[in-house]
């Protein structure tokens, strides 16, 4: 049975839709997982990140999106997720099946794309409100609805959350067993996750089912003093217990942001059409380029100690952060 898991924090630009991404191939090419990711942010970086736009526009046209499942649950009508998942033959992710050696079946990845339509939605709510016709209870619930029959499918779904509190947000958190929180370990970062378990606990007693599994470091500046101080609060201070920090940090990576960005032509000389040229033949391919390798996280707080201790290069950290990730949300 699936594991439902939102990547969530009212904070924008964490590297929530960073960290989706790379979770699930992960956990789909190095785990052969099976995972269904879902996109609900109307900014759709996930979705653009994932699948070529010609495909993109398929299923616009198709009315496969979380806007068009979110809208009939709005309509009334009970929806199931698999009539909003991309159709075959797409591509999800640009790192190759094909090219995985034989013995390794590579997992499934699924997914339901987003689109700017999903902002429409915000007009609807606002139209019933106007004609004083009800908003139909269930719409909160209607995703996990939707889900329960595939769980039996997947390993995990994951769902990608859009910043703020929203119905969108309160809608994954209500379909979800668990959320991880993205951070940068910088000041005021902990009032977005703090948000996020308060409406976690709103949602448990009306019947959700959430629990808090952790925050994950990202674009951690290890060299940085502020860092540095606010990494020791939550690995060695009274954080640690309330947040319970992955150990496994993201450090800030040129190679992570170009990624997010669609940047690829650097990684290649030759033309290219869109974000899926060029393909990675593995994940060593994507995420193994560049990077220096940065010591054990276990050698204290953004493991700064430059000799001593194991050092990891980063597709390396990536895959540990994965295996911490399917121990907590497993
Ligand atoms: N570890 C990292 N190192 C460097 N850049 C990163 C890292 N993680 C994410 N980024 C970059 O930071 C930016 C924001 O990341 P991302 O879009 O994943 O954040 P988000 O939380 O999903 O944002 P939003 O709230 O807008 O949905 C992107 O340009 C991404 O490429
Ligand atoms: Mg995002």
């Amino acid at each position: 049975m699936a594991c439902v898991v939102s990547i969530i924090n009212l904070k924008g630009g964490v590297g929530k839709s960073t960290l989706a991404m790379l979770i699930a191939e992960y956990l789909v090419f190095k785990f052969l997982k099976r995972v269904l990711l879902i996109d609900m942010d109307a900014q759709g970086n996930l979705t653009y990140c994932m699948v070529p736009e010609n495909d993109i526009q398929k299923q616009r046209k198709t009315e496969r999106t979380i806007f068009h499942l979110l809208k009939s649950a709005l309509e009334g009508y009970s929806v199931r997720i698999n009539d909003y998942i991309t159709q075959p033959p797409l591509i999800i992710s640009n790192v190759e099946r094909s090219s995985l050696p034989k013995n390794m079946i590579p997992g499934t990845l699924h997914m339901v794309i987003s689109l700017p339509d999903v902002a429409q939605l915000d007009d609807r709510l606002i139209q019933l409100w106007e004609e004083n016709k009800p908003i139909p209870l269930g719409l909160r619930q209607a995703l996990r609805q939707a889900i329960e029959p595939v769980k039996k499918d997947y390993d995990f779904v994951l769902i990608d959350c859009p910043p703020g509190l929203s119905l969108f947000s309160s809608t994954a958190l209500f379909a979800s067993d668990y959320f991880v929180s993205p951070v940068i370990p910088e000041p005021l970062s902990m009032q977005g996750v703090e948000l996020v378990q308060t409406r976690a606990s709103e949602l448990n007693r009306r019947g959700a089912k959430i629990e808090f599994r952790g925050v994950i470091l990202n674009v951690v500046k290890h060299y940085r003093r502020t860092h540095q101080r606010m990494a020791k609060s939550l690995y060695e201070g009274e954080g640690s217990e309330m947040y319970h920090p992955f150990k496994w940090w993201v450090p800030d990576s040129e190679l992570i942001r170009k990624l997010g960005e669609y940047d690829l032509e650097w990684l290649t000389p030759t033309g290219r059409i869109n974000q899926f040229s060029p393909k990675f033949g593995s994940i060593e391919g994507k995420y193994g380029a560049s990077a220096t390798p940065l010591t054990n996280p276990s050698d204290g707080p953004l493991s700064r100690g430059e000799e001593e201790g194991k050092h990891y290069r980063l597709v390396e950290r990536l895959e540990r952060l994965v295996n911490e990730f399917q121990d907590r949300c497993g």
